[in-house]
């Protein structure tokens, strides 16, 4: 393999933003039908580079080999041409427009008459699509499908021009596990056709299952390049973030207070059904289960997004009605939500803005202590999250991926709720914050915190919880404690083996 020649090369790429060197002279390779896996920790430049290669920045130094030949990419539109097909993070289609619109978006065809040959657009676009096995077409507007399908409308972009690289910027993100299959058969399809792949991801089941090769970033320096066949979790952990990861966890070393949240028999249509279980002061309850088990929408009930069409809540024993997210936040729950960026940051806002948001009201009033008070809590949450960023002054928008979530996580916990509701707490996160959001969730339980954890992720809810929830299809099926559960008694439960537990 390393005879053939790249599919394309960047050599010594730099680029600065203001108070950032996101790359300090990076070089980085593909081979044609070759799985390239770009690892590091949250802000340590991948986006970054991927979107030099893409056209979308412009380096302050470096090359660009496409071919072998030096090439500038001045747009996205260009990149495209020369065979560039980047899938975002941040998917980046226009909602208003047709399917077929936004994959020849900046290139429609056009009739004799400079008119846009809309049949025309729309065969070739049906053409692409089944080639790709979706269940929609090319009139359908983008708005209307899901974030799944969404990225088919990329992935299909990418089958206009002749791809030469494909860059998946974690693309699993937010898809259920059907929906990852589908994926990855697309990505040994691109594949098998001599294309090659650059893929960024945080999980490492899906680095070890895809990949041939992985680079690893740290702090916008190239820190090394290994073969994932002779590669182990350590091993790349360990050039992610130069130490091992303490994986220990703290044995229950407090004990539970008086069930802070009980939930009887509550249900909400068709979404789940009789759902009980209580969360005591001191107490990490973990949600187990497939997405779509109902998980979220229980949380959401509980932060009054949602009406329940049975049942009852109780904060501290006293039956409460959640009407809106404004109850929920006076009754002292929090919720970090499942979908940060679109739920929780204003991205046009800075970060110490954002995370000081919703309790702009509750600060010591006039202007200067006001000010210092938000500096000071951003500052307590930065360095607990190691939250990336040259100053609090900086655009939430302007932050990775990953340093955006954190900045969310730390304005529902810089609330100091009663009740704390985590989903996916950990998505997107680089693996060494990941164990330091692990600790905190424990840190905050000893300090008395009631604590819900939703989680898709075996090893994390294992990790965090003192009981777990296993839930399939919008019922709870059994409730473990931490000391009894088994690996292999929790895949039973959420697969809707075995009976659903009875509630009196
Ligand atoms: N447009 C921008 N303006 C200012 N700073 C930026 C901009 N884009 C990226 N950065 C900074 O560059 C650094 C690298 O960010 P990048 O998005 O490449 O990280 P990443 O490796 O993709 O992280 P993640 O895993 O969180 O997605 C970060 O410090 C980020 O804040
Ligand atoms: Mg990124």
């Amino acid at each position: 393999m390393s005879t053939a020649t790249p599919a394309l090369r960047l050599e010594n790429i730099v680029k600065t933003f203001p108070g950032v060197r996101a790359l300090d002279g990076v070089s980085f390779s593909v081979l044609p039908g070759e799985v390239h896996a770009l690892m590091g920790e949250n802000g340590a430049g991948k986006s970054t580079l991927m979107k030099v290669l893409g056209g979308i920045y412009q380096p302050d130094g470096g090359e660009i080999i496409v071919s072998e030949q030096k090439v500038v990419m001045r747009s996205p539109l260009e990149a495209k041409h020369k065979g560039i097909v980047f899938i975002h993070q941040e998917l980046s289609l226009a909602k208003e427009l047709s399917v077929a619109e936004n994959i020849y978006l900046g290139e429609l065809p056009h009739n004799r008459f400079g008119l846009v040959d809309w049949q025309h657009l729309f065969e070739k676009t049906d053409a692409i699509l089944q080639r790709l096995k979706v269940g929609f077409d090319a009139r359908t507007r983008v708005g209307d499908l899901s974030i799944a399908n969404q990225q088919m409308v990329e992935i299909a972009r990418a089958l206009t021009h002749e791809a030469k690289a494909v860059i998946f910027d974690e693309p699993t993100a937010s898809l259920t596990d059907a929906e990852k299959v589908v994926l990855f058969e697309v990505i040994e399809d691109l594949k098998s056709h001599g294309v090659g792949i650059i893929y960024i991801s945080h999980r490492m089941e899906e680095i070890f299952k895809m990949t041939d090769r992985i680079t690893v970033l740290r702090d916008g320096q190239y820190r090394g390049t290994l073969d994932t066949a002779q590669t182990t979790e350590e091993d790349i952990t360990q050039l992610m973030i130069g130490r091992k990861l303490d994986l220990t966890r703290n044995a229950v070393d407090h004990e539970f207070g008086a069930a802070a949240l009980e939930v009887e028999n509550l249900s909400c249509g068709t979404l789940y059904t009789d759902i009980s279980f209580s969360v005591r002061e001191g107490e990490v309850v973990g949600f187990y289960g497939l997405v779509g088990a109902g998980r979220t929408e229980i949380a959401e009930t509980l932060f009054g997004l949602r009406t329940p069409t049975a049942g009852k809540i109780l904060l501290n024993g006293r039956e409460v009605h959640i009407e809106s997210p404004v109850d929920a936040i006076e009754l002292g729950i929090s919720l970090v939500p499942e979908n940060r960026k679109e739920q929780g940051l204003v991205l046009g806002m800075n970060c110490r803005d954002n995370m000081t948001l919703p309790q702009v009201d509750a600060l010591v009033s006039g202007p200067f202590v006001k000010d210092s008070a938000e500096i000071e809590i951003f500052g307590h949450y930065r360095d607990k999250l190691e939250i990336k960023t040259p100053s609090w002054k900086q655009l939430a928008g302007n932050l990775s991926g990953g340093n955006q979530q954190k900045i969310v996580i730390g304005k529902w916990l810089s609330m100091h709720p009663k009740v704390l509701i985590v989903d996916e707490p950990t998505r997107g996160i680089d693996v060494g914050s990941k164990s330091e959001i692990h600790k905190l969730i424990r840190d905050l339980a000893s300090q008395g915190y009631a604590i819900i954890v939703i989680s898709s992720e075996m090893p994390e809810i294992l990790h965090v919880s003192d009981r777990i929830v296993a839930m399939y299809s919008g019922r709870i099926m059994r409730t473990f404690t931490a000391q009894e559960v088994t690996e292999d008694s929790l895949i039973q439960a959420i697969s809707g083996l075995g009976e659903s537990e009875k509630v009196a």
